[in-house]
């Protein structure tokens, strides 16, 4: 059984300007130990389909769909009083790590302060579970380190921060949205590597939002890849790197440098994501796709059993 899975997200923020549909119907599941990527261009609905099970959408958004946690189904609408209840052991982690911190504040503090408040823990044990949580995530010396200040870390160190005050909650599910954009390249192989060890060692699942194919597809086991506020593919790494079935989804891979032959030009996806300004009708990526037809502007793809993964397409390749 899965651990948990979203059923048919819709998101929409209204406002005088006009209402923006941001997330179209999106349904996703992901098993326990599991790290799930999802890539897709910006404004396809990445971070907003991540915030709605993190109950952040702000008061303006109007949000629809069910989330089944552990065999138990909740409205959208219903998460944060599950998550509250204990129900839904979830913890988020951002890109830009140092504005999650406090800064006036020494990370020990920070993290200390889950384990207090959080899960009720004495001073003295919080104190011991933080030097401990710092340790695990791979930060030299954290007896020392407990006393920093965010701006005394670097942008991996306070990654590894947020990471360790993440897990200080104990979730099942960890988000990840796009963790390692901000960091060198081998940081982001240093942060990637700590995911993983964190997987294969309490089992956690972990959600890894990236505009990286290349990292996600040899860091996670399954990819979703998102378009216009939908899920256009979902697989294995192997099988979308191989075998991508989705005109967008082989547009993508085609796109990055190393994937084509040496010289030749990179590959452009003509046109760009429009902003969704009315409930969407027909395929999302119809008016850029090569192998468009009449029904993919009538009709949206269903998202569909296909072999080991799920497609939303009318002509896949
Ligand atoms: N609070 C909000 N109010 C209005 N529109 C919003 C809000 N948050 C997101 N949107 C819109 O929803 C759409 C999806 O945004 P989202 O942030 O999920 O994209 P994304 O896939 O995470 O992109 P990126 O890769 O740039 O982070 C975009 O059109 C965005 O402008
Ligand atoms: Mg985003």
């Amino acid at each position: 059984m899965s651990l948990m899975s979203i059923d048919n997200l819709r998101v929409r923020f209204p406002s005088a300007a006009g209402t923006v549909f941001a997330v179209n119907g999106v349904s996703l599941s992901i098993e326990p130990g599991e790290i799930l990527g999802i890539v897709g261009e910006s404004g396809s609905g990445k971070s907003v389909t991540c915030q709605s099970l993190m109950g952040l959408l702000g008061p303006r958004a109007r949000a629809s769909g069910r989330v089944t946690y552990d065999g138990r189904s909740v409205e959208i609408g219903e998460i944060v009083a599950l998550r509250r209840a204990g129900g839904f052991p979830a913890a988020m982690i951002f890109q830009d790590a140092v504005a999650g911190l406090n800064p006036i504040r020494t990370v020990g503090s920070q993290i200390a302060e889950v384990f207090r408040y959080g899960r009720g823990l004495s001073p003295a044990e919080a104190g011991r579970r933080t030097v401990a949580g710092l340790a695990a995530v791979g930060i030299r010396d954290p007896e020392q380190r407990v006393k920093a200040y965010p701006h005394q870390l670097s942008g991996g160190m306070n990654q590894r921060v947020t990471i360790a005050m993440a897990l200080a909650a104990e979730p099942r599910l960890l988000i990840a949205d796009e963790p390692t954009t901000a960091l060198d390249v081998t940081v982001q192989a240093q942060i990637c590597a700590l995911l993983r060890r964190l997987v294969d060692e309490t089992g956690v699942s972990v959600i890894f939002i990236s505009h990286d194919l290349d990292l996600v597809t040899e860091f996670c086991d399954r990819v979703a890849v998102m378009y216009a506020g939908a899920v256009a593919e979902v697989g294995t790494s192997r099988q979308l790197k191989e075998a991508p079935r989705h005109p967008y989804t082989r547009a993508l891979f085609a796109a990055i440098p190393g994937h084509r032959p040496a010289f030749s030009t990179l590959e452009e996806i003509p046109g760009e994501i429009a902003i969704q300004g009315a409930e969407p009708t027909a395929c999302g990526f119809a008016p850029r796709c090569a192998r468009v037809t009449d029904l993919c502007r009538r009709e949206i793809p269903p998202l569909m059993a296909e072999g080991a993964g799920r497609l939303a397409c009318f002509n896949p390749h």
